[in-house]
């Protein structure tokens, strides 16, 4: 992949649907087209089916539908056609502004509502931002970053069992529908774009666009290119004006990933833009105003980069606002049942499989490995045992070795202290887990008597009280 190649801008090819009854419409919108001098091959059609021809063979960026008079056709047909392109923005020309209809067809998936009563400069901009869209999906597709969006399961939802995740989750709940700059660290794996995701999600912005650069994956000079645009003949290959991921991003968020990755020029233009709210493309004169928020992610820690001159201080103060650290897997193993189980059912479904469950042995091997990739090799493990098991269950035969040797080392140990208390702990549980699982395991078998249990666990009943409280 070169700069001058991946630069060159992808035009979104334009599919209008409008019935006989909303001819006149679909007049007005090509009229608005010519008029504001939008650059967009466009094409009307007049009934689903030549639509749906038309999509299966040419690849559109967007279709419009025209259902000023009655949404139904146009709903009908945009069931029909999003099964078989994905990639296609949908944008739906309503008379009315009906409330039950807006939120029917946004539930569908169309991404934008033009009506009736917008203006004409109204309906120009929001179709000019709809293509900027569609020509910016087409492009990461192109860019190859497509594969991560696809593999994404908006159905992800934070696991938080664990103290050290409830408490991170907590914080998310407090900033997420607040415009502030959220950073999200974290090991590699812990989730740390899911939950980027998730924050937008419970932001007032969950309706608008999100938008993903990962600041380690492009060259300087391209990345500056994707976030900020370039105008036309500003570097060699600029053959047209490029919007960029902050004005593509208006009104919603974008999250950048490994913001560890950002050479040091970008991050002076980033400083610039958070600390202005506008920027310059590159070659660009005229300030561009936009309102994105921003969220971050680093896997290091970013105060060692600036103390090694590779941050700019600057920059961290102004993105470190609302810090969230993800812990790693290993800090929460109450997550692991329920991530595994959640694992479990949408690998089943992805992979067409029945739904199997895990055999003895496998939860507790599970929950004693230290994962170093986190969510993300939990997920590959279970996948993959899913692939490799033969009988109706997930054996710990079908984990790698890895996981399953430790587990059947430790196995009769385990066994040995179900046996005796029924609670075997895992190898990697942290002390303070383990102590408060004891503490009430005790105070169980006693009873609920506290001052039984003191005796028991050889501790003044004082001691007991104040360790209860702790946890
Ligand atoms: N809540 C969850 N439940 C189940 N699986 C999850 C969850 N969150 C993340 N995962 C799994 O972990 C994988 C990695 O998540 P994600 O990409 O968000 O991690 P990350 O911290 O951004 O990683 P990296 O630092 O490498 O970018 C996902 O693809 C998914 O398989
Ligand atoms: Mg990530």
């Amino acid at each position: 992949m070169t700069d001058s190649r991946s630069v060159e801008a992808v035009p979104a090819r334009l599919l209008i649907f409008a019935p006989q009854a909303e001819q006149a419409m679909a007049q007005k919108i090509t009229g608005i087209l010519a008029a504001a001098a939008i650059t967009v091959e466009w094409e009307l059609v007049l009934d689903a089916q030549s639509a749906l021809f038309r999509l299966a063979n040419q690849p559109h960026g967007l279709l419009l539908m025209v259902a000023a008079s009655d949404p139904a056709p146009a709903l009908a047909l945009w069931a029909g056609c999003r099964s078989k392109a994905a990639d296609l923005l949908g944008v739906m020309f309503l008379g009315a502004p009906d409330a039950a209809v807006v939120r029917q067809v946004y539930h569908a998936g169309v991404s934008d509502v033009l009506l009736l009563s917008d203006s004409d400069d109204q309906l120009a901009h929001l179709l000019e931002q709809a293509l900027r869209r569609a020509e910016h999906s087409q492009r990461v597709h192109w860019l190859n970053f497509k594969a991560e969006q696809d593999g994404f399961d908006l159905t992800l939802q934070p696991v938080a069992q664990s103290q050290a995740m409830r408490h991170a989750l907590q914080l998310i709940h407090k900033v997420a529908p607040t415009p502030l700059p959220v950073l999200i660290a974290g090991e590699t794996g812990t989730g740390k774009s899911v939950l980027a995701r998730y924050i937008h999600l419970q932001s007032q912005r969950a309706a608008r666009t999100f938008l993903t650069i990962n600041c380690g994956a492009l060259t300087p000079s391209l990345l500056e290119s994707e976030l900020f645009g370039h105008e036309k003949g500003a570097f060699t290959g600029a053959n047209a004006r490029r919007v960029g991921l902050l004005e593509v991003a208006d009104g919603g968020t974008l999250f950048l990933d490994e913001i560890n990755s950002a050479p040091m020029d970008l991050q002076v233009r980033l400083l610039q833009f958070i600390q202005e709210k506008r920027f310059l493309r590159v070659g660009g004169n005229q300030p561009i105003n936009v309102d994105v928020r921003l969220i971050f992610a680093s896997n290091k820690p970013l105060l060692d980069l600036v103390n090694l001159g590779q941050f700019r201080e600057d920059l961290y103060y102004r993105i470190n606002v609302f810090p969230v650290e993800i812990p790693p897997l290993r800090a929460r193993v109450d997550d692991i049942p329920q991530i595994a189980a959640q694992t479990l059912l949408r690998a089943c479904s992805q992979l067409n499989l029945p739904v199997k469950p895990c055999g003895p042995g496998v939860l507790e091997a599970v929950r004693c490995y230290p994962w170093p990739g986190n969510l993300r090799e939990l997920d590959n493990v279970i996948q993959r045992g899913l692939i490799v098991s033969q009988g109706e269950r997930v054996e710990l035969a079908d984990l790698p070795l890895e996981i399953s040797v430790p587990a059947r080392n430790a196995g009769s140990q385990l066994i040995a202290t179900e046996a005796i208390h029924g609670f075997p702990w895992p190898l990697n549980a942290r002390l303070d887990e383990v102590e408060h699982a004891w503490i009430l395991h005790v105070l169980k078998a006693c009873g609920g008597n506290r001052t039984h249990a003191a005796r028991q666990l050889g501790i003044d009943p004082s001691t007991l009280w104040r360790k209860l409280k702790e946890v």
